[in-house]
């Protein structure tokens, strides 16, 4: 007898469902951001994969295809740096072509550093890009030098690539804003001050223990409820509702109407219990976690001539077997683990 290809919905051993995919198009970046790729790891020496290794755009859209198919609505585009991944326009539209068996569209995002945004805003718009998150962590220089580790590269080229996003219709356009002790907390009211009745909406994130070549330590966090306090002494905020299940920001709007943000507060506050995303890493691994240390390899299977339901079955296999809640342990754990995978590798 014929087996029942796996359908959504697709719980995993928690009962989450399959929602989100998000994709790593590259491991590298042209920033050193001191949480994510710091200097003095990601440095001259350090080898990164070849290309060869990398998925090609048609293993992805294939992988992309069997996740939909079991129940992906939401996918977002991520790294490193997208943009450094050559011809990426050619992927987005690959994957703008995708719906769900009943024909709706799937959502496609992307999360870029926004510094080779300006001159390829429109592309992206007219590939099928619906929505763009870009990080930007200071608006003063020096600040974002030593965060981001910028070399050159000017705030102002990433202000360029957040209107150039606005101006194509990625939006809502949101701006990521990592807060780590000691570094940028000052930039918080000057970054509220610039985004203020703009449409942007601008997120401020907790300093996370993702991979393991941060140096992440608990007294590096502000916490969301240290960064609200601080808003709200000047500009007063009240709870605004959930847009969608899942998502990762709670979300705040200014009592005079100038708009939104969002706190993300991975930390203090995490989130696990409604987390339904699966990671596709660089070089073709499954990820359940953002925190895990080991995937599961897809890329031996796209490249053996496998068959489109024996890759479903592989994908919901490692979704059905997923028991990670690693924010929410993180409290009780004991020790630091000794292997974690680089966000880089599975695109945050
Ligand atoms: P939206 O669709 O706009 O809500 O996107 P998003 O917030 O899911 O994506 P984005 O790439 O902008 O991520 C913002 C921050 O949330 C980053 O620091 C991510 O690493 C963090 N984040 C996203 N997903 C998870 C997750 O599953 N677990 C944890 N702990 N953090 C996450
Ligand atoms: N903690 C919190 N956020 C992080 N990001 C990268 N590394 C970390 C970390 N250690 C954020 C980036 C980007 C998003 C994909 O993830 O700022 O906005
Ligand atoms: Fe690059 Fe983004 Fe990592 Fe910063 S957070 S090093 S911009 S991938
Ligand atoms: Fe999901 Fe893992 Fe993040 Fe928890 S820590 S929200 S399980 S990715």
């Amino acid at each position: 007898m014929r087996e029942h290809l796996p359908e959504p919905p697709c719980p995993d051993s928690l009962q989450r469902p399959l929602r989100d995919l998000r994709i790593s198009v590259t491991d590298r970046c042209n920033l050193r951001c001191l949480y994510c790729m710091p200097q003095a790891v990601f440095g001259r020496k350090f080898v990164f994969l070849r290309h060869a290794e990398l998925l090609s755009f048609e293993e992805i859209v294939r992988a992309a295809r069997q996740c939909i198919a079991l129940g992906v609505r939401k996918i977002r585009l991520s790294g490193g740096e997208p943009l450094l991944r050559h011809g990426i326009e050619n992927l987005v539209e690959m994957l703008a072509r995708l719906h769900t068996g009943d024909g709706k569209p799937i959502e496609l995002a992307m999360t870029s550093n926004g510094t080779l945004l300006a001159k390829r805003a429109r592309d992206l718009k007219n590939a099928g890009l619906a929505r763009l998150n870009i990080s930007l962590d200071a608006l003063d220089e020096a600040v974002f030098r030593r965060m981001c580790g910028s070399r050159g590269t000017p705030i102002a080229a990433v202000l360029e690539g957040i209107a150039a996003a606005q101006a194509a219709g990625l939006t809502p356009v949101k701006v990521n804003t990592v807060i780590k002790r000691g570094n940028n907390e000052s930039e918080i009211l000057p970054l509220i001050h610039h985004f203020r009745h703009t449409g942007i909406i601008l997120r401020f994130i907790e300093y996370m223990d993702v991979g393991l070549s941060n140096g992440w330590q608990l007294d590096d966090v502000v916490t969301a409820h240290e960064i609200l306090s601080k808003i709200d002494a000047e500009y007063p905020l009240r709870p605004a509702g959930v847009h969608c299940p899942g998502e990762v920001a709670k979300r705040w709007e200014f009592t005079d109407g100038g708009g939104e943000i969002g706190i993300i507060a991975s930390v203090t506050q995490a989130f696990c219990h409604e987390c339904g995303r699966l990671r596709l890493s660089t070089d073709g691994k499954l990820y359940t976690c953002l925190f895990a240390s080991e995937g599961s390899d897809l890329r031996d299977m796209l490249r053996g001539h496998c068959s489109d339901d024996a890759l479903r079955r592989r994908i919901a296999a490692v979704w059905r077997k997923r028991c990670d809640c690693y924010s929410q342990l993180r409290h009780a754990m004991t020790g630091n683990p000794t292997r974690k995978i680089e966000m880089s590798y599975i695109g945050g």
